[in-house]
């Protein structure tokens, strides 16, 4: 296993690890048909193994602060993608990813990285094993039929009918939200401190 800067030729191989890894996850639905692009300076990296991409990591970081990240002190690092294959987790993949985006993001100056997930237990054990803290969180609630989404969401426009809707809670009432809804997902925010 080869763990190097992602290159223009891994797009298609990127695009399939990524889709693959989140199926079974919260993520589930949240498909990407590119790979992302970021205004600010990144650290790409790819796992390669026998020519496949097998994992993936993406880390935008600050040259100016706040500018990326929503906490902690000093530039901010932002992982935006953290993935691994199906047929190659649990081997130790994930871990090698983030230790050398890591290394790379110290040598840029970094201070922290921030990262957010959905409420998958073994993601969050993930994060919490590589030294990561939970620090704040919010809901991701989706709405489908029309039950829901006549208690929710007032249709202003004629003849437009809504048939799904996601949407952010941020306040205090969580056990409402989560009864209210069949999916909701708990948005968690973790940090950890590089220097
Ligand atoms: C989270 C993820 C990146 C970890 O990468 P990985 O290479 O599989 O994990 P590592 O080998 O570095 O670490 C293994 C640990 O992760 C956790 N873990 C990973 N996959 C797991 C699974 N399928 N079931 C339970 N725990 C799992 C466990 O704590 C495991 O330790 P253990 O084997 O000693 O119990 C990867 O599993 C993944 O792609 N998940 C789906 C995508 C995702 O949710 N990304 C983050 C959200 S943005």
């Amino acid at each position: 296993m080869e763990i190097r800067r992602y290159e223009p030729k891994d797009e298609k191989g990127w695009v399939r690890c990524r889709v693959l890894s989140f199926l079974d996850s919260a993520y589930f639905d949240n498909v990407l048909r590119q790979k992302e692009a970021y205004e600010n300076p990144s650290i790409e990296l790819v796992a390669v193994v026998e020519g496949e991409i097998a994992g993936l990591l993406e880390l935008e970081y600050e040259v100016e602060e706040g500018t990326i990240c929503s906490r902690g002190k000093g530039l901010g690092g932002m992982i935006w993608h953290i993935a691994v294959h199906p047929d190659f987790q649990r081997r130790g993949i994930g871990v090698q990813l983030l230790r050398e985006a890591e290394k790379l993001a110290q040598e840029v100056g970094i201070h922290y990285l921030e990262a957010w997930t959905r409420d998958d237990e073994w993601v969050n054990n993930w994060y919490e094993k590589n030294g990561f803290n939970n620090v704040q969180s919010y809901l991701h609630v989706f709405m489908d039929g029309k039950e829901e989404l006549q208690s929710s969401i007032a249709n202003k426009m004629d003849d437009l009918h809504i048939v799904q809707a996601f949407a952010h809670y941020a306040g205090d009432d969580i056990e409402k939200v989560k009864k209210s809804f069949k999916r909701v997902h708990e948005c968690i925010c973790y940090d950890k401190q590089l220097m």
